[in-house]
């Protein structure tokens, strides 16, 4: 037989399910995150900064979540808008990410602290290795919107990352600058 599976809008990572999976990361959620404290301080804590949406999937080992990023535009301070960022619990775990609408950047970073970006556009596909953790980061004008598929085992370790990711993005003058960061 022949059904028909949930699909994903590639224009704008809306998906046609009905029933997926939806939570929302508020700016007052992200404490300690952006740079610029007095900046956050200043934002309410309600204004939402993203949200994913995930397809209902088993659980287990070998089995697959499908979630797609929302992202706002904007900024703390002078930092763009981002993703907490995490390294799975899982370590082993990698990631797929595939961009589908807007413009940012993909920040990886392996366990010895080393960091790199990619650009991510409509189309990119991004292959995120074990033992790395990943944040994205809007440095565009409007939504950045990321197909991500990863193992449902994986989880999230957010504690790990206490002293932050390596490279910072902000804007100066109109540009998008990226900045390394001493100690974390
Ligand atoms: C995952 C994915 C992805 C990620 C979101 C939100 O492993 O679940 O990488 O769905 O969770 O982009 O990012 P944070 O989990 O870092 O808040
Ligand atoms: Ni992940």
């Amino acid at each position: 037989s022949v059904s028909t599976p949930p699909s994903v809008a590639f224009l704008n990572g809306q998906f046609s399910a009905e029933n997926v999976i939806k939570k929302v990361t508020r700016s007052g959620d992200l404490r300690g995150v952006f740079h610029d404290g007095d900046s956050w301080q200043a934002i309410s804590p309600e204004t939402p900064i993203y949200e994913v949406e995930m397809l209902r999937s088993p659980q287990g080992e070998g089995e697959l979540y499908a979630g797609v990023t929302h992202l706002q535009p904007g900024r703390v301070g002078d930092e763009f808008y981002m993703t907490r960022g995490h390294f799975h619990q899982r370590r082993e775990q990698g990631e797929v990410y595939f961009g589908l609408k807007g413009a940012g950047l993909l920040l990886l970073q392996d366990e010895k602290g080393d960091a790199r970006l990619e650009r991510v556009s409509p189309g990119s596909v991004h292959i995120i290795p074990g033992f790395s953790a990943h944040r994205l980061i809007n440095t565009g004008n409007e939504i950045l919107s990321a197909l991500a598929v990863w193992p449902s085992i994986a989880g999230h370790d957010y504690a790990s990352l206490t002293q932050g990711f390596a490279l910072r993005v902000v804007e100066r003058g109109g540009k998008v600058q990226v900045r390394e960061v001493q100690n974390g």
